[in-house]
């Protein structure tokens, strides 16, 4: 016997469009597991560790097969992006296929959206082909909780960068390539260098590394590049490169997010690299030891020289490969969690 739906879909989508959700909006099940990873805000530091000490477990050394297992099995996996992606999108393919599950890719167009309505309609099609987990990149700040409020209680949201505000995965990924050079984050200084204003990857690595201790955070940049009073407590803000990356540990350097700049605002490439443009004879102000970060894409002779994108302290390649552990670290938690409500 057919059975009939519970509700009409128009009048559920009534609901949606006037009636938010008044619950507060939870990352985690009853039972305090990852079910959905919006934000890195909030999260407790030993949720934190236990996901990156998951994703070190799936390194491999180069050259060895790369780590697979059944976590995933019979789950099917949805990336939706409305922004350009080369590691975010690749990397969440290749930790859900390498987990054991299937991966559906759509390129999302921004144009005819108002209010997170298509992106709605989009995830419950998908839904109704029983997808687990939606991999969603957005430019619109609150869609990724959104559609976490609206899923259906077994489905998974999982963050691939959402405006300037979150990007939990890259700051999850930065944090174990810090921890795997350094060896923990109480005694680093850290320097964020560049667009600030506009990054959400110095968002998620703040709050991470907040989380986690970090001795000390400097955002390095141009006034104009710097975040609102207020974002940010507690990191020292300098407007000059040279002093910015004195006896730092870690440089992290950002690219210029010129899509999310009125045009009159973005500065001239070349003015930019001659004032901030990381260089090896920049570098040398760091500490010797120091190691260069930068989430990419890099932008060569803009924000940092190939010198030192390619050179010994550059930590760039082992960023990404950690992005791949980090994003099977999250997937796993999320399948353990729901088995775990199942149980
Ligand atoms: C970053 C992003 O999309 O926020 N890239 C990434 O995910 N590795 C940074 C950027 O685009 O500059």
């Amino acid at each position: 016997m057919v059975e009939r739906p519970r509700a009409g879909l128009s009048k559920v989508h009534m609901q949606i469009q006037t009636a938010p959700s008044t619950t507060p909006f939870s990352q985690l099940d009853a039972h305090g597991r990852l079910r959905h990873l919006v934000t890195l805000e909030g999260l407790e530091p030993d949720l934190i560790r236990e996901l990156l000490d998951r994703a070190q477990a799936y390194l491999r050394r180069p050259g060895q097969a790369s780590a697979h297992g059944n976590e995933l099995d019979g789950w099917t996996v949805a990336n939706l992006f409305s922004e350009p992606s080369t590691r975010t999108r690749s990397s969440f393919q290749l930790a859900a296929t390498r987990l054991g599950a299937d991966v559906v890719n759509l390129d999302l167009q921004l144009s005819s959206r108002t209010k997170g309505e298509t992106m709605l309609d989009t995830i419950y099609t998908l839904q109704a082909m029983q997808v687990d987990v939606f991999v969603i990149r957005d430019a619109q700040a609150g869609v990724l909780q959104f559609v976490a409020e609206h899923v259906e209680p077994h489905v998974s949201v999982a963050s691939a960068g959402e405006a300037h505000t979150s990007h939990p995965t890259q700051g999850l990924l930065d944090a174990l390539t810090i921890h795997q050079y350094k060896g923990g984050f109480r005694d680093l200084v850290v320097s964020i260098v560049g667009d600030i204003k506009h990054s959400r990857v110095a968002r998620s690595d703040f709050t991470v590394l907040s989380a986690l201790g970090v001795g000390e955070v400097r955002l390095v940049g141009p006034k104009e590049l710097m975040p609102p009073a207020g974002e940010f407590p507690g990191a020292k803000r300098i407007h000059s490169l040279d002093e910015g990356l004195d006896h730092a540990d870690v440089v992290m350097m950002l690219r210029i997010q010129k899509e999310r700049m009125e045009d009159a605002h973005i500065p001239d490439d070349a003015h930019y690299c001659a004032e901030w443009g990381l260089t090896a004879q920049r570098l040398k102000r760091a500490r010797p030891e120091a190691i260069v970060m930068h989430p990419g894409p890099i932008n060569r002779g803009v924000e940092i020289a190939s010198e030192v994108a390619d050179g010994p302290q550059s930590a760039i390649r082992m960023q990404v490969t950690n992005g791949v552990a980090v994003r099977m670290a999250v997937l796993a938690s999320m399948a353990e969690a729901r088995r775990g409500r199942a149980a």
